[in-house]
């Protein structure tokens, strides 16, 4: 037990993990100072394959995503132990992917051993249930890849079937990788479930897909969700611990404000109890205190640029233009609206 909580704590400590959610929503934030393929493992449990392909391709970015953060945990210290920088940890219901990773921005997906949820009324949960599909396909770029590892026979069939219903044909599969000649360095890297299953003598089915640009005819996309295309990112409290400095190693851009020039326009009358706006030694931050829950829209125009920013709830947030982040700095400064439009 005291080792399950020494894990969540060390996990909100490490500077390789994350978390999203609908309150942090991370869409638009810059996980790595490249832009480097984006590789995301799903349900990656304590992440081993990830580390290894991390390890292999050093050019390439990985995303471990589960939502156990103990697990998480032991991959994000061995990661740091062996100062891996294309590697973070994120902690995500892949039900939410959409709200955290924008269109057409990721090279490949893993699926490494899903749960296979066998009965039919949790066929909601299938990492490879239709809607989850039509999500990678809206995530992957065009040649894009999907590659799908189980030894769950059921759920293989089941995929397959799936695939081609909505004409999203495997490049290749296999019932048995490790006696078929699909088998390479980076499929043979085994997960952890992976080594019990091969030491069960259980078969491993694998199989890989490309993305296409026509979409799917027979599966509208879902709604997806309110705040794309906006960037918009809410703060993971750790690091807000930080000092501001520490903050901006993570980003690319930091957006100076060296005086009050900006434009603020409410695109309706917002019904929120207070506003601050907080500017101190070009450092910038917007918190909005709301009265009721509903979302509003507001227009913020820098220098001609302009953005709409979401607002969905009132925790702090700090926003970001074009990649760009506006820093939250501790609040000394309260300004009024009717102070800030012009
Ligand atoms: C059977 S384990 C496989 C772990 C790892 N891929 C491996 O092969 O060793 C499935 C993992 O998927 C994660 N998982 C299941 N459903 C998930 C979901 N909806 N969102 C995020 N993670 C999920 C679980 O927490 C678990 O760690």
């Amino acid at each position: 037990m005291r080792k399950k909580i020494q894990k969540k704590i060390n996990f909100f400590k490490y500077s390789n993990c994350f978390q999203a959610n609908e309150k942090q929503i991370l869409k638009g934030y810059k996980f790595f100072l490249n832009d480097n393929p984006i590789i995301l493992e799903l349900g990656c449990g304590k992440a081993s394959f990830s580390l290894q392909l991390a390890r292999n391709y050093p050019k390439k970015n990985f995303i471990a995503v589960d939502t156990k953060i103990n697990r998480l945990s032991d991959g994000a210290k061995i990661a740091i132990h062996e100062n891996l920088q294309n590697i973070i940890f994120l902690q995500m219901h892949i039900e939410q992917i959409l709200l955290h990773f924008d269109y057409h921005s990721i090279d490949t997906i893993w699926l490494t051993f899903p749960d296979p949820y066998p009965k039919d009324r949790h066929e909601k949960h299938r990492l490879t249930n239709l809607k989850f599909l039509n999500y990678y396909h809206y995530l992957l770029k065009n040649d894009g890849l999907l590659f799908f590892k189980t030894d769950n026979k059921q759920l293989f069939d089941y995929t397959l079937s799936l695939l081609k219903r909505i004409h999203w044909l495997p490049l290749e599969y296999t019932y048995d990788l490790y006696n078929s000649e699909l088998l390479n360095s980076d499929n043979s890297i085994p997960t952890d479930y992976e080594k019990l299953f091969v030491s069960q003598g259980k078969k491993i089915h694998f199989l890989s897909l490309k993305n296409c640009d026509k979409p799917f005819e027979n599966i509208p996309l879902e709604p997806i969700p309110v705040f794309s295309p906006i960037r918009s990112w809410i703060p993971n409290e750790k690091i807000w611990n930080l000092e501001p400095l520490n903050l901006y190693k993570n980003f690319q851009n930091i957006l100076i404000f060296e005086e009050y020039d900006i434009n603020m326009q409410f695109a309706r009358t917002p019904d929120f109890e207070k506003f601050f706006w907080i500017l101190v030694k070009g450092e910038v931050c917007i918190e909005f205190v709301k009265k009721n829950h509903q979302a509003y829209c507001i227009k913020f125009n820098h220098f001609g640029d302009k953005i709409d920013v979401e607002v969905h709830d009132f925790k702090i947030y700090a926003i970001t233009i074009q990649r760009t982040l506006l820093v939250k700095i501790p609040r000394n400064i309260e300004i009024s609206i009717n102070n800030l439009v012009h």
